[in-house]
């Protein structure tokens, strides 16, 4: 079912699909939602899949100016917009794994357990600020197909289908280019989350895609290891999106994880 939910200053477009103990699952930039649809055909038997476009994605409304900690307010205004008071597992994949921790500084009795798919705990470093900026002014001039050109060619594993490649492409293609700014900016200025893993003590899933060139496999071995009690899932011939590359070793990688979760 789709909501279109209001938040502070704008409205989100949020797809809701099954029924069950609730997951919130957050997409990457410069992507949307429906990253998560193959992973809720294999879990809406068992569970309630909550999956938001960000503010400035997919169908959401466009703010200019957003922050990672504004992200995330925006999603728990969709969990009590959904009813959803009880603690959830949220699941972030790139950028939205960097939500997720604010979530979890922020906001952590909302939260049951987390998933944590090909991200970043490090705050950007300068030569990525500068990137990042950059690329949000090519954007604003040129549009969004800057930023998928920019992307495309590491997001995949080197083997995938083309037309999904081409899918995503479109995708990003079609993201407001200010959504796309937005977002860069908000990484740009992104806090050092390095810190909060020690403290992260709720059951956590670390994926890390096998073939990924944005968040290498070490890096999410690294965040892994510094999450105490964490478990550790590698998908093979998955680069940064193991859900829609490698739906099905994504989808029961997380399975095993929920079903090891203690009743909520
Ligand atoms: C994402 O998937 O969110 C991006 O790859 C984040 C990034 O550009 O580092």
């Amino acid at each position: 079912m789709d909501h279109r939910i209001p938040v502070d200053g704008g409205e989100l477009h949020c797809t809701v699909r099954g029924d069950g103990p609730p997951v919130l699952f957050i997409h990457g930039f410069p992507l949307d939602g429906t990253l998560w649809h193959p992973t809720a055909e294999r879990l809406a038997d068992a569970h309630r899949c909550i999956m938001p476009d960000l503010r400035g994605h997919g169908r959401s409304s466009v703010t200019e100016s957003m922050t990672i900690a504004r992200y995330a307010d925006d999603l728990v205004q969709v969990l009590d917009a959904l009813a959803v008071r009880a603690p959830v597992v949220v699941v972030g994949l790139s950028m939205g794994g960097v939500i997720a921790f604010d979530l979890f500084r922020r906001h952590r009795p909302r939260l049951r357990a987390l998933g944590i798919v090909d991200a970043r705990a490090n705050p950007e470093p300068p030569e990525g600020v500068a990137r990042r900026h950059a690329l949000a002014d090519l954007v604003l001039r040129e549009g969004s197909r800057a930023a998928a050109e920019a992307m495309i060619g590491p997001l995949f594993a080197p083997g995938v289908a083309p037309e999904l490649r081409r899918a995503w492409y479109d995708r990003m293609a079609a993201t407001p280019p200010a959504g796309v700014a937005a977002a860069a900016r908000a990484l740009a200025a992104r806090e050092d989350s390095r810190p909060t893993l020690a403290r992260i003590e709720c059951p956590t899933l670390v994926v890390a895609g096998e073939q990924d060139a944005i968040t290498p496999v070490d890096l999410m071995r690294e965040i892994h290891g510094q999450i105490r009690g964490s478990r550790f899932a590698l998908i093979p011939a998955a680069g940064h999106l193991p859900p829609v590359e490698q739906p099905d070793r994504f989808a029961e990688a997380l399975l095993e994880f929920l079903r090891s979760l203690p009743d909520p």
